[in-house]
């Protein structure tokens, strides 16, 4: 079985009560429940991860070369600052599709520019917890 590793940045936690006008009212933790059972149909193996911490989340990538197949990742507001976890992600040699709930081309000028698009084979943004669904079916038709 493919294994998929999501991964989500800082502030994620918040979901649910932070900015729902932007955000919606999802929480991780039913995003995470939604990707479960997209994954269970699509058979693929997740892994789900939250971190407010930037160095937290480059090991996390780093550590996922050779125990899973494909990288999701929403690095929110790491995003548009985040060097280093684009270094990590360009190292980690498998699939990466990054996630943005918001569209975030819609919104303030410094979030339009991604430093980890440039290590992402595909970027969703604009579709909140349905982005996440769209990018496990994405990778799932990487492996096929
Ligand atoms: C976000 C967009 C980022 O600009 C923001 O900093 C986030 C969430 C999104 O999912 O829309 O925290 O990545």
């Amino acid at each position: 079985m493919r294994r998929i590793f999501v991964i989500n940045g800082p502030n994620l936690n918040m979901l649910g009560t932070r900015q729902p006008e932007i955000y919606g009212r999802d929480t991780l933790a039913s995003i995470e429940s939604d990707c479960r059972t997209k994954a269970a149909e699509l058979k693929l193996e997740i892994a789900f991860f939250q971190s407010n911490h930037e160095g937290e989340i480059v090991t996390a990538i780093q550590q996922a070369r050779g125990n899973f197949d494909a990288i999701i990742i929403n690095p929110a507001a790491y995003s548009h600052t985040s060097v280093a976890i684009l270094d990590a992600l360009l190292a980690c040699d498998m699939p990466v599709v990054e996630v943005h709930l918001s569209n975030i081309h819609r919104r303030d000028e410094f979030r339009r520019f991604s430093y980890v698009s440039k290590a992402a084979d595909g970027v969703i943004c604009g579709f909140g917890k349905q982005g996440y669904l769209l990018a496990i079916e994405a990778v799932a038709s990487f492996f096929k």
